[in-house]
């Protein structure tokens, strides 16, 4: 095994043990087969290249203060890529499936998880695509899943360090990834040229998507969900058809209330942005990612250069279950070892 800087980890690749490969056929998954090798032979004429019949989860797992290593809330994506694959007309995993494989990848690259304490995570990557080669647009008769693990550290500036974002208004295209609350691969590379756009002509890391057909309401980020707290200390997230239903939004929603902080789920305005005391992405790989300011059009909203008092406490609690160290009440952790 390569030394792995487990505090100089961000979001990107490093090759593990294995992956666990699941393939169906005949209307059933079978058993999965853990490899060594990431290459896989495919036909070109496979639907997911054409058609797209291709989805993915992404879901972590964590070792905690007492040296155990937990999974975040496995049944929640099991339940979402299960979502994704009816939008799609992709065949259902089973969700008690789906938890015992990611157990059974993870339990595999247990010297990959990172250490307690150096701030990283395994990030697993659970991916399902139709197979069969064919060239009329019809669903595929034959699919796989493989769920891919890999360490990861901050996917932005990491902790609680505020990024910028800019507004995409370029386009008359929702925020793709949400749209009809699917997980696929297609609304992706949909995305990332609002982002690009971003990157390049605003410097932000960041795109945050607004409601297509009219520009007046706040969807979600190009990674993630929108998260802000009002002036008068509420929780607030967009309740918007287009956006990804996020298992960390509805795990803060769950720890605000625990706080005894008021969350609001409703259409947020884009004219509301300049009010907001706080504002965040929120996501599996961006974890509560602060933001300093929105740029929209000639207009900047300042949130401050430094993560704000609530965002903190909610951060604070919700890593604290990740880790251990804040006991975890809704039984959210599942356990490897
Ligand atoms: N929105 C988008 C577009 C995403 O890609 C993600 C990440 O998966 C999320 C929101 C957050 O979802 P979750 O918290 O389940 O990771
Ligand atoms: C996740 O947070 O798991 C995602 O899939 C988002 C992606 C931008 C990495």
């Amino acid at each position: 095994m390569q030394k792995i800087e487990w505090d100089k980890l961000g979001f990107e690749f490093t090759p593990t043990k294995s992956n666990l490969r699941f393939t169906y056929k005949d209307g059933k998954w079978d058993d999965g087969e853990l490899y060594d090798t990431y290459d896989i032979t495919v036909s070109v004429v496979a639907n997911a290249f054409h058609y797209g019949q291709a989805i993915f989860e992404g879901l972590k797992a964590f070792t905690t203060c007492d040296g155990r290593v937990c999974i975040f809330r496995p049944e929640a994506n099991a339940a979402r890529i299960n979502s994704s694959a009816r939008h799609l007309l992709m065949p259902e995993f089973p969700e008690d499936k789906f938890v015992e494989a990611v157990k059974r990848v993870v339990a595999d690259n247990i010297d990959y998880v990172p250490p307690y304490g150096t701030g990283g995570s395994l990030y697993i990557r659970p991916v399902m695509f139709g197979i069969t080669p064919q060239i009329g647009v019809s669903p595929s008769k034959e699919y796989m899943m493989i769920f891919i693990v890999t360490p990861v550290g901050a996917y932005y500036k990491g902790g609680l360090t505020p990024v910028e974002a800019c507004i995409s208004v370029d386009f008359d295209r929702a925020a793709p990834h949400g749209t009809g609350h699917i997980k696929a691969a297609g609304n992706y590379a949909a995305g990332m040229l609002s982002t690009k756009i971003a990157k390049e002509q605003h410097h932000c890391p960041v795109a945050l998507f607004l409601d297509p057909a009219t520009h007046t309401m706040v969807d979600e980020f190009g990674t993630s969900n929108f998260l802000a707290i009002t002036k008068d200390g509420k929780y607030v997230t967009p309740d918007s058809k287009s956006v990804l239903p996020s298992i960390t939004n509805n795990s803060l929603m769950q720890v605000a209330e625990d706080l005894g902080i008021t969350v609001e789920r409703r259409p947020v305005m884009r004219a509301e942005l300049k009010d907001l005391a706080e504002v965040a992405a929120c996501g599996t790989a961006v974890v509560i990612t602060p933001v300093s300011r929105i740029y929209d059009g000639d207009q900047v909203y300042e949130y401050g250069d430094k993560v704000g008092a609530t965002m903190q406490k909610i951060y604070d609690t919700l890593t604290g279950i990740q880790k251990g160290v804040v006991p975890d009440t809704h039984n959210w952790l599942v356990e490897v070892k």
